[in-house]
């Protein structure tokens, strides 16, 4: 993948609507020495996002956009470019991107969704595993293509469904396993 510059960290965007639990993860495996990335924007479409306090105590650049129409993705658009964005994180993102949005960026986002893939694709993953009785659940980051939840899988993590987990307990499981596996990712793809 054509993404990074020689030496240069990969400026990079992390896309929130919630908690934040995965930016803030994502923000601590930047300050690693070896880390590919250096986070430059928290952008959000919900001025209370949670995950919006990271902004502040990380000095980090925040924006809050609606995503409601093609200009405000097109401001979007212009402020990630004006900043050398080169890499963006969908964490917790729960608005659709458009096409042309994500042919601006190509082979360039990535998603975290806590399901294995291509299994359960879209909301509720845990409610569905459950209701499935499936063994085990988890989690996957792929690369985002105009298709939901449909991009190419660069790697997942299995979670175990006990008897008594509710959606909310597997949740919780499955989330600290999103936060090791989110790098782990960005590790394997951009990894010099
Ligand atoms: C995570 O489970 C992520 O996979 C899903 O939404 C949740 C966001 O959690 N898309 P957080 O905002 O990173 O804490």
């Amino acid at each position: 993948m054509a993404l990074s510059t020689g030496f240069n960290k990969i400026k990079t965007a992390i896309f929130i609507s919630g908690t934040g639990s995965n930016l803030k993860s994502l923000i601590k495996f930047s300050k690693l020495k070896k880390s590919p990335i250096i986070i430059e924007m928290i952008i959000s479409n919900n001025p209370k996002a949670k995950g919006l306090q990271y902004s502040k105590i990380y000095k980090i650049k925040k924006k809050i956009f609606d995503f409601k129409n093609n200009s405000s993705e097109k401001k979007i658009i212009k402020e990630l470019k004006k900043n050398n964005i080169n890499l963006i994180c969908l964490a917790g993102f729960m608005k659709i991107l458009s096409k042309s949005f994500i042919n601006n960026f190509r082979g360039k986002i990535l998603n975290i969704h806590p399901s294995l893939l291509p299994k359960y694709k879209g909301l509720n993953t845990h409610k569905k595993a459950i209701k499935n009785k499936d063994k085990y659940s988890g989690c996957t980051v792929h690369f985002v293509n105009s298709k939901l939840d449909s991009g190419k899988i660069i790697d997942q993590t299995k979670v175990k469904i006990n008897k008594f987990d509710t959606p909310e307990s597997l949740a919780k499981r499955i989330l600290i396993q999103e936060h090791k596996l989110y790098p782990a990712a960005i590790m394997k793809i951009l990894s010099l």
